[in-house]
């Protein structure tokens, strides 16, 4: 196959260009480096450009004759999209119709899309499946929502087809220890609890101890990199197969508390980190937990490393070896 990603420089993005690259596919990333990072792009071509520019997108559209589009180059902070919803509804929703657009003006028809449990908003119930009413509570939610509706549209009216895969919490690194997660800034919680961990910040700030879950802290599903992207390569493949359009929940259907996934980094580690409680943060559903049985059942999706322990251990890995370098470390 020849595939597209956009988005390939960021942190899910570089492992799918690996994934398809060691299965012996033709990758090519396109990414405006805004969040990524070009020495993550370790294979394949690289195209440093933005999904708004259409003038760019018809040329490479023209130029290479792409089998499909995996779509990674969304902004991701919740917290961010309720104080700049412009700049979330312009990137993660406008932007990605002009590449929509540009696929169908030169007959690309598969597409894989980076969704989210965000979509779902506030659980009615847990695990969610894909039945669970989707009612976002923040505009990056409702960016993605935007998204996955046009491509219901786009494939009603165009013959686009898509697999949209909603994540629940992404976590983990290659287990080669060649990429793992650098966002700037960090906000999620396991690359904060493992810089707790290697010295490069002093605690780890546990945001509310009084939810309703067994230890009072959040529950969430997390899910290694690699099974993360295989969902993606599997999609991709059933498209190309001739399938339809999907939406999946992708999780491990298992949840862990902040406090448990701290206990394993503890473990993991070998490190003694300063822990603190601090107060709940704003738009923080209790427990977030996936049913992925759709995804499991019809397009086969079996993880590979389903033990929080091992997810621990890789993004560990990587955390070691990225502290060494220095965050001042850019492209
Ligand atoms: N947390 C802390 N301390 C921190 C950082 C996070 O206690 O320093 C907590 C959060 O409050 C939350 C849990 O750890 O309870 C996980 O937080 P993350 O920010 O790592 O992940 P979220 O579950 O908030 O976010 C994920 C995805 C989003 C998606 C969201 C859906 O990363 O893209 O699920 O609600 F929108």
């Amino acid at each position: 196959m020849k595939v597209l990603v956009v988005g390939g420089a960021g942190y899910i993005g570089s492992h799918m260009v690996k994934m398809l690259s060691k299965a012996g596919h033709d990758v090519s990333t396109l990414d405006n480096l805004s969040n990524g990072y070009k020495d993550a792009v370790k294979y394949g071509e690289f195209i440093e450009g933005d999904i708004a520019d259409t003038t760019l997108l018809n040329r490479l559209f023209s130029e290479n004759r792409f089998d499909g589009v995996m779509h990674f180059a969304s902004y991701i902070q919740v917290g961010e999209s309720v104080e700049k919803p412009s700049m979330y509804y312009r990137n993660n929703v406008s932007n990605t119709q002009v590449l929509l657009d540009a696929m169908i003006e030169h007959n690309i028809k598969h597409f894989i899309f980076s969704s989210t449990a965000a979509t779902f908003g506030e659980p009615q119930y847990t695990p969610i499946d894909e039945k669970h009413p989707q009612k976002p509570i923040n505009p990056y939610g409702h960016s993605k929502l935007m998204v996955e509706q046009i491509l219901a549209d786009f494939d009603y009216a165009y013959g686009l087809k898509s697999v949209s895969l909603r994540y629940f919490n992404a976590a983990g690194a290659d287990p080669q220890g060649e990429l793992g997660e650098r966002h700037i800034p960090e906000t999620h919680l396991l690359p904060l609890v493992l810089q707790a961990a290697s010295g490069r910040r002093d605690s780890i700030m546990i945001f509310g101890t009084d939810y309703d879950t067994p230890d009072g802290t959040c529950v969430r599903d997390y899910i290694h990199i690699n099974d993360l992207c295989s969902a993606h390569l599997l999609g991709l493949e059933h498209l190309l197969a001739g399938g339809e359009s999907r939406a999946y929940n992708m999780g491990n259907g298992q949840g862990y508390s902040i406090k448990e996934v701290i206990d394993v980094a503890k473990k993991v580690t070998g490190a003694d980190f300063a822990v603190k409680l601090g107060e709940r943060r704003e738009g923080d559903p209790a427990r977030l937990v996936a049913d992925a049985s759709l995804l499991q059942k019809e397009l086969g999706w079996k993880p590979e490393y389903a033990e929080l322990e091992i997810i621990v251990r890789h993004a560990w890995e990587w955390e070691e070896k990225y502290s060494e370098w220095g965050e001042s470390r850019k492209s």
